[in-house]
């Protein structure tokens, strides 16, 4: 059999689509620009949300393309034989023009056609969405399934859980699916086995969403103005079923990577396979991000945290496979070589990408070496041998030290580590540093830096600012805050004209000179709204908050952390303001 490579998919996708009249458009960023509550883009249809809500498209109603993307909810079960946080999203678009019928036909000719994929029909199964009460059992397509032949016991119905799409925010246009699966041959798991089931046999390499609902804040659906389709399929995942791999990371794109890897490190990637598997991926997520044209660096916020996670674990599992000395920039050109030729922009930003690292890789060193001092430190006055959970949580939260190294550190010297109780000690963390900011990343390290925790300060008085000149309807719409600058959105429904700028900035410092001090207050979240403190969140109810109040000028429920008094801010400066989104405006400013 002839094996399939990435390109001859993609290739082959956009020819197949451009023959049924589609335009082919380029990927997107991977930061999506006009959607303050998510970190990344997760699928193809994230840049095309505007136009699935009615906007006209330049290029016409029928799109393809492929998206490059990064999840990274499932980022620790990297390692695993299919698990990737960056892959890229073969799609096709309907704005308002073919739905159901074509859709369906469309996917199938392509999967089985000799001309483009020619997969054998029994090898396919599909599901269809059951109905509930939001929204009714998905007849249509069934029949269009059966019309073409496929038989009765290949299509399931399955409830919303599997067969309803939306963003991962919950927001936005979103509809009932089908999704194809391909039966890779394998024995079922159990009498119950089928498409539902994650055991490996049958993988979803297509989804096909119809898109004709809107899902508001509040959970209700409304119809579209019309009715669009959307799709997206894995294009690894679907070179690797093609090809009857047993693993993503069999496919071509890794190849030079893994024999990189094996020479450097002489062990085999048979007998490594999670950390060469982390490594592969986690380097090329991160070559990716860099790559970008939209200047994310390694940080402990946001998408730069996403980033740092993904470098430092790639340097833990490169010392796992015992390599100490640097290598990170030699694995990013080998993906930059791979993929030039397709994301120019990798090449244009190569010295970023190669500097960054480096410079990850000094700052993570230093991070180890402080640790192991203050392991030492730790040990000296241990009674008896075992770590507590506290004291390896301390080395986490206070240096960056991570728990998988205390463990080996412990190891070496005949140590045990409270692992139970780090997690503990991790979750109350968590529970109580847990931002109310949509676009922090789950689970982050909450940075600590001075300039950040200006800034956060910084955004209280500007949201308290806002509300004074345009009323109490405005609201924090996302923010993002690197020790740099802060980025603020709100809603508003005009530019700001120059003088209105002003005007915010001088009120900002004025409050800034006030010298208030900021008092922070623990309480139940209905406690905390009756109290007037303002929060960009519902749905809290029950959960112990924080408030922040600064003097009588604002008050807030956050994570924190604030500054103790404005004093400590300095001058607040607005460099830029612009439109989000639809009736949402951006304000990026510095503290001076
Ligand atoms: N947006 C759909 C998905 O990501 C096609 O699965």
């Amino acid at each position: 059999m002839n094996k399939w490579t990435t390109n001859e998919l993609r290739a082959n996708y956009l020819k197949f689509f451009e023959s049924k009249n589609h335009k082919i458009i380029s990927s997107s960023s991977l930061i999506p620009e006009n959607d303050p509550s998510v970190l990344f883009t997760t699928a193809g249809m994230h840049p095309l949300v505007p136009y699935l809500l009615g906007e006209k498209h330049p290029e016409g109603k029928r799109l393809t393309d492929v998206q490059k993307c990064i999840r990274t909810s499932d980022i620790d079960e990297v390692g695993d034989s299919s698990h990737l946080t960056f892959f890229e999203m073969l799609g096709n678009w309907s704005l308002g023009d073919y739905f159901k019928e074509d859709s369906i036909k469309y996917s199938y000719e392509f999967l089985t056609s000799p001309d483009y994929l020619g997969i054998p029909k029994d090898k396919l199964y599909f599901s269809v969405f059951a109905g509930d009460d939001m929204a009714p059992k998905d007849e249509e397509s069934y029949n269009i399934w059966l019309s073409l032949g496929v038989e009765k016991d290949h299509i399931s119905f399955l409830p919303k859980e599997n067969n309803f799409w939306i963003l991962g925010s919950g927001i936005g246009p979103c509809g009932p699916d089908t999704e194809i699966f391909y039966d890779t041959g394998k024995e079922k798991c159990s009498e119950n086995c089928s498409v539902a089931c994650d055991c490996g046999k049958y993988l979803e390499i297509w989804n096909n969403v119809f898109m004709e609902y809107y899902r508001d804040e509040k959970g209700n659906l409304s119809k579209l103005s019309q009715q669009n389709v959307d799709t997206g399929m894995g294009l690894e995942r679907t070179v690797q079923v093609l090809n009857g791999y047993s693993s993503v990371y069999d496919i071509e794109e890794f190849v030079n990577i893994k024999s990189y890897l094996e020479n450097v490190s002489h062990l085999k990637y048979d007998d490594y396979k999670e950390s060469f598997r982390i490594i592969m991926d986690h380097m090329r997520a991160a070559t990716f991000i860099l790559g970008d044209d939209h200047n994310v660096k390694p940080s402990n916020v946001g998408a730069g945290y996403v980033l740092r996670r993904l470098i430092r674990r790639t340097i833990r599992h490169l010392r796992k496979l015992n390599i100490n000395e640097y290598i990170l920039g030699s694995l990013a050109s080998i993906y930059i070589e791979d993929y030039k030729s397709k994301y120019d922009e990798l090449e244009r930003n190569k010295d970023i990408i190669l500097n960054e690292l480096e410079l990850e890789y000094n700052k993570f060193s230093k991070t180890l070496k402080d640790g192991e001092r203050l392991f030492y430190k730790t040990i000296r006055s241990l009674n008896g041998k075992v770590i507590s959970g506290a004291d390896a949580f301390k080395l986490f939260d206070t240096f960056g030290f991570p728990l998988e190294m205390t463990i080996e550190l412990a190891k070496e010297n005949n140590l045990e580590v409270d692992i139970d109780g780090f997690d503990k000690c991790f979750k109350e963390h968590q529970d109580k540093s847990r931002t109310l900011d949509a676009g922090s990343y789950k689970g982050g390290l909450a940075d600590h830096s001075e300039m950040t925790i200006k800034y956060h300060t910084a955004c209280h008085l500007l949201l308290a600012a806002l509300r004074e000149f345009y009323g109490s309807d405005v609201y924090q719409k996302g923010s993002n805050i690197t020790s740099e600058r802060l980025r603020f959105d709100f809603n508003l429904d005009h530019k700001l004209t120059d003088e209105e700028k002003k005007r915010i900035e001088d009120r900002v410092n004025e409050m800034i000179k006030t010298n208030s001090d900021v008092i922070c207050e623990e309480m139940p979240y209905e406690e905390a709204v009756k109290s007037g403190a303002i929060g960009s969140f519902a749905n809290k109810y029950g959960e112990t908050v924080k408030v922040y109040s600064v003097g009588n000028l604002s008050k807030e429920i956050c994570g924190g952390p604030h500054v103790l008094n404005t004093k400590e801010m300095g001058k607040f400066k607005i460099v830029k303001e612009e439109s989000s989104s639809a009736g949402i405006r951006r304000i990026k400013a510095v503290l001076e």
